[in-house]
């Protein structure tokens, strides 16, 4: 399943190389060794890197002026400006800050959480600890000893007790359960007994309907009030006397039966355009795309980043994402309980720790130590290599899934055939109206031209189903639209300067090493994850929407075209590929999923607790 880094630094290999050719072609024609003298060091250097790709970058052109993505990067600014200034010094304002924004008082231990965070330099903003409200708020709704017990009698858990964590599965290693294990364990010292149910499976498994939800957040809000710090309880519990007892098994029950859609929309406000959608069975034809601008963008580009990521905003996703159109694997739920998990979509109800993949040092999902070369030696395109995954797909559906799509929208040669041909290509549509204003139209040969200038993605796995068991590399029904390449280590894919990142079975395991990349991250995407509040689209990563309609828009506002007299803006795209890793070291470190993890624990711990309506950290000198 992984692949291993080549144990030779490859950078230095090739410099090696190079020194060899070169020193070579010198004994060649320069037998004089007056001229080799002037083969100093930093000679050396300089003529390896000139074999750096050459940058085709057209700054040198006039780029189109009042572009959207412009007004986009503006906004994007002010909004990363306002986030800055609600940074907290002392414990006393984050405890201000967490009581505006939650109307609670903080949970005991509070004063533990924040010299942790502190001792690592953390950066202290109370929205970024957002998902945690959303996540666990509508448990205010039901009773502490039922979540306590549920958690409590869950097959598969991890436990703290005591300071220190222990697991429970049914098989004898599951790595993402050690490695999240590992997690907790990190700050388990300063946490008070919790058991974690976590879900063991990529996709998310629980979808309780709104209307149920809807009335536990009812509770929640009448539940919410500031408590006397003078009343505060400000001690956790334990869970000895839980132990002791013992629970029978906890088993909800899970539905297997797609399609998910139908099972999926339930979790979705009963007004949105998901619960209204008239539901797809058929998947066998082309995507319902017309290649104009996506809803709620801004002139095409994405503008609320929550709305362009959302299934129930967006009903047409039903039918142009795997996860709707055939997961590998659906075992879901409308039971509420509390199950922890990587990622979820908004219609789900498990809560979020900081996925597995993130605290693995595995250089397939974490890139490695290295984070790619300066910009400026990185190629002027786009690469992209992954498993056709997204869920099972097969003959009859295909032409739905993302990972198909993004990389036939951007093969020059697909591309072309659209053009030039009378047939419509299978999986995606071309406008034939150019409604991004694009300097080269999309119904014009000189448009996949330009692809084929900056365009590098192909799968490295069709998966087909069923898997031809004599050549598992090849696909009836997919083989005459895709090539598949080989592997490509993320290290080497930081030589180009874009990073598109397209969810697979469920969200992208490679996000957090992209964004701590010297390259520039385009991100689709239907998952949440624990972050999202963390990071500002357009400045930390560009946005674009499931549908991938905007792709040609943002490539050519960044690298312009050239043939056509178009500048692009590699300084900007240098900007948000540098601010991004800057950021990404500041608020996306190990340090901030422990701290992440602590305060979620705390939070968690406290709705378990037979007097969590009275607990609370309690300030000195107050009450
Ligand atoms: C924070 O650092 C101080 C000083 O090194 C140490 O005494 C304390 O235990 C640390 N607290 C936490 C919660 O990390
Ligand atoms: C963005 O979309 C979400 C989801 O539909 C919505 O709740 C939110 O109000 C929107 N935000 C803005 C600023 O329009
Ligand atoms: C690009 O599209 C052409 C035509 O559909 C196909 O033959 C080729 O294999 C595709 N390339 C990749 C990298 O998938």
């Amino acid at each position: 399943m992984l692949l291993s880094a080549p144990s030779v630094n490859n950078r230095f290999t090739q410099l090696f190389i190079a020194a060899l050719l070169l020193v070579g072609l010198f004994w060649y024609i320069a037998p004089d060794l007056s001229a080799a003298r002037h083969l100093s060091i930093p000679g050396f250097h300089s003529a390896v890197s000139s074999k750096a790709p050459p940058s085709t970058s057209t700054n040198a052109l006039p780029p189109k002026v009042n572009h959207p993505i412009d007004h986009l990067i503006e906004e994007a600014g002010k909004e990363l400006g306002v986030l800055l200034a609600k940074e907290t010094h002392n414990v006393h304002d984050a405890a201000q800050a967490y009581r505006l924004r939650r109307g609670r008082q903080p949970p005991p231990y509070f004063d533990k959480w924040f010299a942790f965070a502190q001792n690592h330099s953390a950066l202290m903003v109370e929205d970024f600890f957002d998902q945690i409200y959303t996540d666990l708020n509508p448990f205010w709704g039901v009773p502490a000893k039922q979540i306590r017990e549920q958690a409590n009698a869950f097959l598969h858990r991890i436990s703290v007790r005591d300071g220190k964590t222990t697991q429970r599965t049914d098989i004898d290693e599951r790595p993402w359960l050690n490695l999240w294990e590992d997690m907790v364990g990190s700050v388990a010292e300063w946490l008070p007994d919790v058991d974690l149910p976590i879900n063991v499976m990529d996709e998310s498994r629980v979808v309780v309907p709104w209307e149920e939800v809807d009335g536990y957040m009812q509770k929640e809000l009448t539940s919410r009030k500031e408590v006397d710090a003078s009343q505060l309880k400000t001690d956790y519990g334990n869970l000895k006397a839980l132990d002791e007892k013992g629970v029978p098994a906890f088993e909800p029950v899970f539905d297997g039966m797609g399609p998910y859609w139908p099972l999926a929309v339930v979790g979705c406000p009963p007004e949105s355009p998901a619960r209204k959608a008239y539901i797809e069975a058929d998947f066998s034809t082309a995507p319902p795309l017309t290649g104009g601008f996506p809803d709620g963008s801004y002139k095409g580009y994405v503008q609320n980043w929550t709305l362009a990521k959302s299934p129930c905003d967006n009903s047409a996703l039903q039918g142009l994402h795997g996860t709707f159109v055939e997961p590998i694997s659906i075992a879901t739920t409308k039971t509420f309980f509390p199950l922890f998990g990587g990622s979820k979509l908004p219609m789900n109800n498990e809560i979020l720790l900081p996925p597995a993949m993130y605290w693995t040092d595995d250089p397939f999902y974490s890139g490695g130590k290295e984070h790619g070369q300066p910009w400026d030696k990185k190629k002027d395109g786009l690469i992209w290599r992954g498993a056709a995954s997204g869920g099972r797909n097969k003959a009859e559906n295909w032409k739905r899934f993302q990972r198909h799509r993004f990389v036939s929208m951007v093969n020059s040669t697909s591309v072309a055939l659209a053009v030039s041909s009378e047939a419509a290509p299978p999986n995606f549509v071309l406008p034939s109206d150019n409604p991004y204003d694009l300097a080269a139209s999309p119904s014009e040969t000189a448009f996949a031209d330009w692809l084929a200038t900056w365009s590098d993605a192909a799968v490295v796995h069709l998966l087909c189903f069923p898997e031809d068991p004599a050549d598992r590399q090849r696909c009836s029904y997919t083989n005459p639209y895709f090539s598949v390449a080989p592997a490509m280590p993320m290290k080497e894919q930081y030589a180009f300067k874009y990073l598109p990142d397209i969810d697979g079975n469920s969200f992208s395991g490679r996000y957090r090493a992209f964004l701590y990349s010297t390259s520039l991250p385009i991100k689709a995407t239907i998952y949440q994850e624990w972050h999202d509040s963390r990071l500002v689209p357009w400045k930390h990563f560009v946005p674009i929407d499931n549908g991938f309609a905007d792709i040609y828009g943002v490539m050519e506002y960044f690298l312009g075209n050239e043939e056509k007299g178009v500048g692009g803006h590699d300084r900007i795209a240098r900007e948000i590929a540098m601010g991004g890793k800057a950021w990404a070291e500041k608020v996306l470190r190990r340090e901030d999923m422990q701290i992440y993890t602590f305060r979620l624990l705390l939070e968690y711990a406290r709705l378990c607790d037979e007097d969590r309506d009275r607990m609370g950290w309690r300030e000195s000198g107050v009450g």
